[in-house]
């Protein structure tokens, strides 16, 4: 019977797998159930031609010449994988002998290894500071923090932050004997920013320092629609003022009041780290048909940028800068957009590869992973959520 390449493609994960797991001799027997399940005859499994060992450190080293592929081998045999170590690990994740893993005194190598991988996205010991908490995104991130393990600190420029969730998140943190609380700040008024995050910093110190506060999402901002010929200056810069200025002034507060905590941390991954994630936007990318917004989308490729930029100056001293880029969310923010030009809806469903818009609740993944130890390799990138937008 011959098999089409097709099928053969389909099924090269279980081939390759076989070729590397096991010795040689005893290959294809071990592999006749899970052959047969797949609709395989055996004797495809005992072609002579089949490649031997595809481990790259079984090849013979040769000296390289400027100009020659590196991996030139990889034509031949497709499965020599150049620097793709195929055989699988056996066993646990290493323990750590202080003979062998720790470097110069400063801890285990790889101290996230003794972590099971569900536990790498809790955000449990720790506290996470909020902005634009009061609601929408913000608030939506604060449920899920605490559902984590974290204690959360939110701060709105509104005078009180939404009901019922609110309400809801109160009991959640004294069901799980965790803090929360609420702060009105202006994130545009730099000298309230500091004050409001040495306060937060300081109490921390003092009344909850088995939570250290750890991590910051950044979430305040607003919307005008407008065309790019009718802003006043003054609207341009409320904008820009309140999405990159104000995200960059709440990062540098907590870098500082983190940097005063922690002078000696380096960029070893997550257990003692901070990770900040600021949420940017799909429209940082790219211009959102359907509606006008030059300053948005100025200030959100903003805080990209600025992500890059923190990130490059304070992840070496322990705090990891990420940002979000969601693509459209049922929030009050685009609630006022539809409400405004209903037609909206349709030429954004249009650009969505889902089908749909997405609810805040959809995010709770993403910024988890921003502010955990799950992305703890991870810095000055952009985590872009958005149904495929930007995708075509
Ligand atoms: N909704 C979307 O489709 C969408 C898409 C991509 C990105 N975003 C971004 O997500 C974030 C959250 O948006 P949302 O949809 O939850 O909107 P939202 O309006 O519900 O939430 C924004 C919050 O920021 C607060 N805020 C505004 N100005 C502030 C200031 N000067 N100081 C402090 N807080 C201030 C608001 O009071 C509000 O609670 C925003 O940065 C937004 O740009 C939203």
């Amino acid at each position: 019977m011959s098999i089409q390449p097709r099928i053969l493609s389909a099924l090269r994960p279980q081939f390759r797998y076989a070729r590397v797991a096991l010795p040689s001799r005893s290959r294809p027997m071990s592999l006749l159930p899970q052959a047969a399940k797949a609709g395989f005859s055996s004797s495809v499994l005992h072609r002579k031609d089949q490649p031997k060992a595809a481990h790259p450190s079984k090849h013979e080293s040769r000296p390289l010449r400027s100009g020659e592929p590196v991996a030139e081998h990889v034509k031949e045999d497709e499965s020599k994988r150049a620097g793709l170590p195929e055989e699988p690990m056996e066993g646990p994740p290493p323990l750590y002998s202080s003979a062998t893993s720790h470097h110069l005194d400063r801890g285990p190598i790889a101290p996230l290894a003794a972590l099971s991988a569900h536990e790498l996205f809790f955000l449990k010991n720790r506290t996470i500071l909020i902005t634009g908490g009061g609601r929408g995104l913000g608030l939506t991130i604060a449920h899920a923090c605490l559902e984590s393990g974290a204690s959360v600190r939110c701060m709105d420029l509104l005078p009180e932050p939404s009901q019922p969730q609110w309400k809801l998140a109160e009991d959640l943190a004294r069901s799980k004997g965790l803090q929360i609380s609420y702060h009105q700040l202006d994130v545009t008024d730099q000298d309230q920013v500091h004050q409001v995050f040495s306060d937060l910093f300081a109490t921390n110190s003092q009344e909850t320092p088995h939570q250290p506060i750890r991590g910051l999402f950044t979430s305040a901002g607003i919307q005008i629609m407008m065309s790019a010929l009718d802003y006043s200056t003054e609207k341009f810069r409320k904008v820009i003022d309140v999405d990159l200025t104000g995200t960059f002034l709440c990062a540098q507060a907590f870098a500082k009041e983190w940097f005063k905590r922690h002078p000696d941390m380096d960029g070893r991954a997550g257990m003692e780290g901070a990770s900040i994630a600021m949420t940017g936007s799909m429209s940082g990318h790219i211009a959102n048909l359907g509606i006008e917004c030059a300053a948005y989308n100025a200030s959100k490729a903003g805080v990209n940028q600025l992500a890059k930029n923190l990130a490059l100056e304070w992840s070496k001293k322990g705090i990891r800068v990420n940002t979000l880029s969601p693509g459209y969310i049922r929030t009050a923010l685009t609630a006022a957009q539809l409400e405004e030009k209903p037609e909206l809806n349709k030429i954004w469903l249009q650009g969505s590869l889902l089908g749909r818009l997405s609810t805040p609740d959809e995010f709770r993944g993403p910024v988890l992973y921003l502010l955990s130890d799950a992305s703890s390799f991870m810095t000055g990138s952009d985590l872009l959520v958005d149904g495929g937008h930007c995708a075509t």
